[in-house]
């Protein structure tokens, strides 16, 4: 059956990923973002409506992160909008671990529409596609929490598993924890894309401190810097997000992918061989 499908954020790592599975399957999808037309802008609710319209399925990826403050008004906007509209069903991604998406995961699950929560650990593509890209290309990546126990997931196993539960209403109301297969340190994932990439890529453990204060000084904003803390102290730094869950098993029958992999495919793309420049 042919679905009218948003996906929110349908040109981020998931999102476009999610966009490409559907668009592969024949549905018709919309994407929802600022340089889409009708553009959608989480900052701007007098977006939604438009974006949502005629719409049977929503993907919804909350930008920057649903713990920051602003996000439940918006996640609420959202879902009351959804339903006036005629949507039969949404998908929110969420983060394992964050305690404080919570609140906007109840409020989809409390919104009347049909939904299914996946809360995902961090993404394999935060280190191809993401903020850590530059240091690794720098040849330097310092960070703290250097010995937290990380369930990376890759991007592309998120996207099938959201495609998988957003089509198949036997998935309504449910929560799925999406992790990889086993545990890695941030340290252990730089040496690995060395080995991959063939390149000396030196790991230095900072503090929280002299992390924060070092994105401060390259300019990135006072909020993110915020979110950036949170993530690393509160989300890293739980211990209920160290663990493995299958999930992915669960719903897509196959193991998810090692990191190991997701480096050897990533590094015959040549991304981590540029320069700095290049990435810009
Ligand atoms: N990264 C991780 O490791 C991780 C782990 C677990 C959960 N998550 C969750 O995943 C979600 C996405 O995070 P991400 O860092 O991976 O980003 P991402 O999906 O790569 O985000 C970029 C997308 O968001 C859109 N976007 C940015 N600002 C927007 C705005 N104001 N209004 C509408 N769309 C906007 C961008 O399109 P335009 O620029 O065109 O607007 C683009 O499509 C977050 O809720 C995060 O909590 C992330």
């Amino acid at each position: 059956m042919k679905n009218n499908i948003l996906v929110i954020g349908g040109t981020g790592k998931t999102g476009s990923r999610v966009a490409a599975r559907l668009n592969k399957l024949d549905q018709n999808v919309r994407i929802g973002s600022r340089s889409n037309d009708p553009s959608f802008d989480w900052d701007d609710p007098s977006t939604y409506s438009e974006a949502l319209k005629g719409m049977d399925r929503a993907y919804i990826t909350y930008y920057p992160d649903l713990a920051v403050p602003g996000a439940t008004e918006a996640i609420n906007i959202l879902t009351e909008t959804a339903l006036k509209a005629g949507l039969e069903k949404v998908v929110l991604l969420s983060g394992k671990g964050e305690k404080e998406a919570e609140a906007c995961e109840e409020i989809v699950a409390n919104s009347g529409l049909n939904y299914t929560l996946v809360r995902a650990s961090w993404f394999n593509q935060n280190f191809s596609e993401s903020f850590f890209l530059d240091p690794i290309l720098a040849g330097h990546v310092a960070l703290p929490m250097a010995e937290a126990e990380i369930p990376f997931v890759d991007a592309d196993d998120i996207a099938e598993a959201v495609v998988k539960v957003l089509l198949d209403d036997s998935y309504n109301n449910k929560t799925f924890t999406i992790t990889g297969p086993r545990n890695l340190t941030f340290r252990e994932a730089i040496q690995e894309i060395s080995n991959q990439s063939k390149r000396n890529i030196k790991f230095q453990e900072i503090t929280l401190d002299d992390y924060t204060k070092s994105i401060k000084e390259a300019g990135v904003p006072g909020d993110y810097i915020w979110l950036i803390g949170y993530l690393f102290k509160e989300v890293l730094g739980n211990a209920e997000n160290q663990t493995v869950s299958n999930d992915i098993e669960k719903v897509l029958g196959r193991k998810a992918l090692d990191f190991s992999e997701f480096a050897k495919r990533t590094a015959q793309t040549g991304i981590w061989n540029r320069s700095v420049v290049e990435s810009l």
